[in-house]
């Protein structure tokens, strides 16, 4: 949450940080802000509701005294503390203006730090955290310390999880970042003549893609010339760039109108990126070398815990399902943010899997170091690369979605599922749980996944009708499923509650004579997901008992179903696939419809309102 950029070197700072704030909009977008060094050795800070309003503050340039800035750092927040006002955005500057500072996460102890500062005669601009940040810098620099030390000793200050980058006016070309836990990451990128740090590898790749990422507790102070590393004592460290895969074009449209678009066609190559070299469709065999457990090892578990939030989360459920059928271990799914404050029996019999594809979601990273002090295994499914879930975990498995911009997710969730069905049947094989024929019989269902979403896509126009004629207009939406298909409907929904702002629930079929069916009427549409199997007949009665009460029903079927078409009012057809498939290919109608749902409405699927892709903060 909130993008980072800092650049200094000899070229203009403003366009490449306010192009960088473009890459990094996903991450936040309620208000942008840009502070420049200039000629004088001041900060010139510009601030606007917007990253287009802010491009359009700075275009006559921020240029001082004749001469065009080259060093600054900007910010795209994403509000946690105060309003969504122009004296709330980033930068936030000492009284003097001296000293300026973009923030990411949250200041737990802000309150008191305000008090403080304020009895000691600082005076606070906005109603943010981060302010504190700027006058306990601008504090320790009086008493002529070095920005860098100035920006330990306000890092030694603050409590909770944060990522700052700080300059001053009185070390021109200087600029110093620090990462406290398990905030959103700084990547530092070193080029030739001049350095830059970032929220997201990706607004770094026009420059360089020469990169280092910092580690919680370790500080960066950068110039054209050098980045030097210490820890928050101010004990050097070493630390080496490396060449990152990631690329830049991946994160252009294309011919698409929005990401979202295009991210929900890239669904069939991501699907076959997430199991190149991993799936022997010769010998029907999976091999995953990042589990690095013994057959003893993995023998030994006795308790599965998959981990996660939000379209994560529902990947994990429907990972769990798949694990414990395959394996025989008990598997649950847990909501992290709720996981990491309730008393679970870890042990080192235990396996976390948690899945995160920006890999910084701090409530999945705050299960997981409680999976870890309980002495648990863990493993992590990430997409983003050199993360502190990466750090955490024993192994991880990449996603290999490629860079997802649109906030919903599409390709990582595709990509999630395809990685757990591969891990079910590895850890199936490797317990001895799964017999050869079985895996077989699996692996060859997997290899087909790719075509069968790539034939659901083509399908799409009929989701674009039903948006218009069906869905845009009402309030209220329920999905249902059963079985693996149960997290399938909770993603719908999100899906459609995020993007669309339309109230829609996911459900257990089963559940809902037990409350739900009392909302049931004509404004209230069901989407029910009834492929062919062996809960098809369930979930026929469940669409019986909603047509009864007056409600309408679309059905994603299997094709080639004669009942639905005389029972569902609409019907969106599913190609016939395996029981453990069918949940995956039911994701891509409910993304269509939710994505053309949202267009209908005149919406931005891309930027849905106070969300942000990567949630950093609790
Ligand atoms: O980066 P993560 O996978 O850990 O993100 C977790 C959730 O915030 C995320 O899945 C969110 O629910 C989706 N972007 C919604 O489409």
């Amino acid at each position: 949450m909130c993008g980072i950029i800092a650049y200094t070197g000899a070229e203009p700072a403003t366009p490449i940080l306010v192009s960088g704030l473009r890459t990094l909009e996903y991450r936040g977008y309620d208000s942008a802000g840009i502070g420049v060094q200039n000629g004088s050795c001041r900060i010139t800070v510009t601030r606007a509701l917007g990253v287009d309003q802010l491009a359009e503050a700075v275009a006559g340039g921020t240029s001082n005294d004749g001469v065009e800035p080259t060093v600054g750092i900007a910010h795209t927040r994403w509000a946690t503390h105060g309003g969504v006002t122009i004296s709330n955005a980033h930068p936030h500057t000492s009284a003097d203006g001296r000293v300026a500072v973009v923030h990411n996460g949250i200041v737990e102890n802000y309150l008191d730090l305000r008090v403080e500062l304020s009895d000691a005669g600082y005076r606070f601009g906005s109603e943010t955290d981060s302010e504190v940040i700027a006058h306990l810098i601008a504090r320790c620099l009086k008493s002529g310390e070095s920005l860098a030390s100035a920006v330990r000793g306000a890092a030694g200050r603050i409590r909770g999880a944060s990522s700052f980058v700080a300059t001053s006016a009185d070390e021109p070309g200087v600029i110093v970042g620090v990462r406290l836990g398990n905030a959103g990451g700084i990547v530092v990128g070193i080029g030739d003549g001049f350095h830059l740090l970032a929220s997201d590898v990706l607004a770094i790749l026009p420059h360089t893609d020469r990169v280092i990422y910092l580690r919680s507790g370790e500080v960066v102070t950068i110039s054209s010339a050098a980045a030097g590393f210490t820890d928050l004592n101010g004990a050097t460290l070493e630390r080496r760039p490396f060449k990152t895969g990631r690329s830049f074009e991946a994160a252009a449209k294309g011919e698409h109108p929005h990401f979202m678009a295009k991210e929900i066609a890239e669904q069939p190559e991501a699907a076959s990126s997430a199991m190149r070299r991993r799936v022997d469709f010769e010998n029907g065999t999976v091999d995953l070398p990042e589990v690095p457990y013994s057959d003893d090892e993995i023998r030994s578990f006795d308790r599965i815990i998959v981990t996660g939030m939000g379209t994560s989360l529902h990947a994990g459920m429907y990972g769990a399902q798949m694990i414990e059928a395959l394996t025989g271990i008990p598997t649950q799914a847990e909501n992290a943010s709720e996981f990491r404050y309730r008393s679970t029996s870890l042990n080192d019999r235990t396996l976390v899997i948690s899945v995160t594809q920006s890999g910084e979601t701090v409530d999945t990273l705050a299960a997981m170091e409680s999976a870890s002090a309980a002495g648990a295994k863990q493993i992590a499914l990430v997409e983003a690369e050199d993360t502190q879930a990466t750090l955490m975990a024993d192994g991880t498995l990449y996603l290999r979605a490629g860079q997802e911009i649109g906030v919903a997710s599409t390709k990582t969730m595709i990509c999630s599922l395809t990685v757990l069905y591969q891990l079910a049947v590895y850890l199936g094989i490797r317990r001895g749980a799964l017999s050869p024929d079985r895996a077989r019989e699996l692996v060859s269902d997997l290899s087909r996944l790719p075509g069968l979403i790539a034939e659901m896509i083509d399908d799409g126009g009929d989701c674009r009708r039903l948006a218009v004629e069906r869905l845009k207009d009402r309030r209220h939406l329920l999905y249902l499923g059963r079985g693996a298909l149960q997290p399938m409907a909770m993603e719908g929904a999100l899906k459609m509650k995020e993007i669309a702002y339309i109230h829609a629930e996911g459900y257990a079929a089963g559940e809902m004579k037990h409350g739900a069916i009392a909302l049931i009427s004509e404004d209230m549409p069901t989407i029910a997901l009834v492929p062919q199997g062996a809960l098809y007949d369930k979930m026929v009665g469940n669409i019986n008992e909603v047509k009864a009460r007056g409600g309408e029903v679309i059905a994603l079927a299997t094709r080639g179903d004669e009942v639905m078409p005389g029972l569902a009012d609409e019907v969106l057809w599913l190609p016939e696939a395996p029981e453990w498939i069918v949940p995956l290919l039911s994701l891509v109608p409910m993304q269509q419809l939710a994505y053309h749902t949202s267009v209908a409405l005149g919406l931005d699927p891309d930027k849905p309102r106070n969300l942000a892709k990567s949630v950093t903060v609790e």
